[in-house]
């Protein structure tokens, strides 16, 4: 199953602003509203830091469980796409230390040239966009780690595969992929049910009625930013771009689902 996801998670009228007609968001638009809507949340690197891992910050226990993975595979040189704010390729870097060398890719300008500014002494971020750069043409590149933080939803399935498929025939041997978009078992039968009652509108009235449920609010229903995969959905892209899934991981708060990809060559 895959379906398209919006996000709200922006000031809504803001968002309307970039909607494009439920265009997907581009590197201008997100550089644009990152910058009108928190770009004072980045204006030193104490106010980065505190930006990125406020309270309620869910994803820290990823990087003692990458730090693992990175010394343990004896890796040195790695690449984060998608990185945002690269305030967990900082914290990766301040575990890892220099012999390890972090790069953090986003298309979000305004992101990237304050992450340069901020954490310049310990990482190289750079601007890359997933469907228009070359993956091999990135700075420090070849790699032996490509790391998607929670960004890899954003791809339909073609670009998905393409750039999948870039990252392995670049040389580069392994793919964490903490995905974003994953449905679990549970969101993929809600779904399905959702979509069986949207094709018989009396039933879906009737079944409202039974369950009290409130009449849907006709409200922004935000912008679209990617998509949600069932684990079928998302293992045949691995496969097709030829990786094979060696292990697949899940932590308690922050991804249910993170792929450890490995070239079978
Ligand atoms: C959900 S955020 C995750 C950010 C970060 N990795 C984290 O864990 O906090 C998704 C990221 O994907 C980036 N992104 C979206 N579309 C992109 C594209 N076409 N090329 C590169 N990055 C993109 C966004 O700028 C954003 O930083």
């Amino acid at each position: 199953m895959k379906i398209k996801l919006y996000t709200k998670g922006y000031d809504e009228e803001l968002l309307k602003k970039v909607d494009n007609q439920g265009g997907q968001f581009t590197a201008e638009e997100l550089t644009w509203l990152t910058e009108q809507e928190l770009g004072r949340q980045y204006e030193t690197r104490q106010k980065h830091l505190e930006a990125e891992f406020g309270p309620g910050y869910k994803k820290l226990e990823t990087v003692p469980w990458l730090v693992d993975f990175i010394r343990a595979h004896g890796l040195r040189n790695i690449v984060s796409l998608g990185a945002g704010t690269c305030g967990l390729e900082y914290l990766l870097s301040c575990c890892l230390g220099r012999s390890v060398r972090i790069t953090a890719a986003d298309f979000n300008k305004f992101l990237i040239a304050k992450a340069q500014e901020h954490f310049g002494d310990s990482l190289d971020a750079v601007s890359f966009d997933f469907f228009k750069d070359r993956f091999a043409e990135i700075k420090n590149a070849p790699f032996d780690l490509a790391v998607f933080y929670g960004s890899a939803y954003v791809m339909d399935d073609d670009d998905f595969v393409r750039l999948f498929r870039d990252i392995r025939k670049s040389g580069c041997a392994r793919v964490i992929d903490f995905h974003g978009g994953f449905l679990n078992g549970r969101q993929v039968l809600r779904k399905r049910v959702s979509s069986w009652l949207d094709a018989c509108p009396r039933l879906k009235a009737a079944v409202k009625a039974a369950l009290r449920l409130p009449p849907q609010k006709d409200g922004y229903r935000g912008k679209f930013h990617g998509y949600g995969r069932s684990r079928s959905a998302l293992e045949l892209l691995y496969r097709q771009a030829g990786w094979e899934i060696g292990e697949v991981v899940s932590l308690a708060d922050s991804y249910g689902y993170i792929a450890v990809l490995r070239d079978p060559q």
